[in-house]
């Protein structure tokens, strides 16, 4: 069947989203962006792909959050985002905040992985024809290489800005010290780091007790944070057993034996203080992450325009008591 012609919906900044500014820039992100990792691929119906991207962006969500490896299978993520922008949203390309990155594996051999200046080059070359654009918007380097200088990834990063083909500079999984640096290069280079994007949740705790967000806000960069669901357990997903359609089902980056009975029990109080704040838990794991001003904006995935929808009402309520968040801390503090 041909889809139909698509025009965006006329209330799309009406719809409730919120926007945040990314540290000291110019930029506002919205509190939700989606993130094409898992469900975007070229083993993922396109239709379905294309709904979700339409159904986000007619709700406000404008940054949509991409890397050269994401599908399966790698690059098939951002050539389904091509087709899309290509047939749908190429009238609306100023109206969009588009990111890719490298850093991981994505092609054989001692170019295709890690941060040197000529995989960061060669990658967005590739990323930019499948993805059909001219340029990103924010393009990071994905992980810290300590076998390579800091100052070749970073040096990379601000030539890229300067030849047009990224507006913005970001990082990915950095840790503290090397984050410091990268602040630094960037900033000294007049390409100021936008953003630094990093695993955050609930149940990931990590970017608060190594001091991470507090960096990136004293060096005026936003933070981003991703799988703020804990790439589903902070849902109702398995709280009736693991859904053969579901993320644990295949048991790749969500392993089947991480939800133990002591995780469901956690899910299940944690899904308890969500009802008691009329939330899904999904609606509380985003809510959770945006209660300060320490994150910019949460990225995550769906599998689904019913989850899309769930999540986009977390930012009806961002508010937490103290003793909410005291009674979430007691429940999440083993993992
Ligand atoms: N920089 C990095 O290194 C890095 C690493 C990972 C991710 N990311 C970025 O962050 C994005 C999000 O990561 P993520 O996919 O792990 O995020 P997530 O939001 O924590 O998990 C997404 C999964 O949770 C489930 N889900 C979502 N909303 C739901 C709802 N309302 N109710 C029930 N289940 C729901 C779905 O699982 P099912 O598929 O089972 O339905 C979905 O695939 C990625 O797409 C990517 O852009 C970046």
């Amino acid at each position: 069947m041909i889809n139909p012609v698509y025009s965006a919906s006329p209330d799309r900044y009406e719809n409730g989203m919120k926007y945040r500014r990314s540290g000291k820039s110019g930029i506002m992100l919205p509190e939700i962006s989606l993130g094409l990792w898992q469900n975007f691929g070229d083993t993922a119906p396109l239709a379905r792909s294309r709904e979700m991207l339409l159904h986000a962006f007619d709700n406000g969500i404008c940054h949509f959050d991409l890397a050269n490896n994401y599908g399966p299978s790698y690059g098939s993520a951002e050539a389904t985002f091509g087709q899309v922008m290509q047939k749908d949203l190429a009238p609306y390309r100023d109206e969009l905040f588009i990111s890719t990155k490298a850093g991981y594996d994505m092609w054989p051999g001692p170019y295709g992985n890690l941060g040197s200046r000529k995989y960061l080059f060669s990658s967005l070359d590739q990323s930019l024809k499948r993805m059909k654009c001219n340029y990103v918007d924010v393009f990071y380097s994905h992980r810290f290489d300590p076998d390579t200088p800091l100052e070749e990834t970073m040096q990379a990063l601000v030539d890229i800005v300067r030849s047009g083909k990224a507006l913005y500079a970001g990082i990915s999984n950095y840790p503290h010290e090397a984050a410091a640096t990268a602040y630094r290069y960037l900033a000294d280079h007049d390409v100021p780091c936008l953003l630094h994007q990093v695993k955050y949740s609930m149940f990931h705790r990590n970017p608060e007790t190594e001091g991470i967000l507090q960096q990136a806000k004293e060096a005026g960069s936003g933070l981003i944070a991703f799988s703020p669901l804990a790439q589903g357990l902070l849902t109702d997903r398995y709280l009736n057993g693991i859904p053969q359609d579901s993320r644990a089902a295949r048991d790749f980056s969500l392993k089947k034996d991480s939800i133990t009975d002591e995780m469901l029990d956690k899910i299940r109080a944690l899904n308890d203080i969500a009802a008691q704040r009329g939330q899904t838990l999904a609606q509380m794991a985003l809510a959770w992450d945006l209660k300060d001003d320490l994150v910019t904006s949460v990225i995550v995935g769906a599998s689904s325009v019913r989850q899309l929808d769930d999540n986009l009402k977390a930012i009806r309520n961002t508010e937490f008591s103290a003793e909410e968040l005291e009674l979430i801390n007691k429940i999440t503090e083993t993992r």
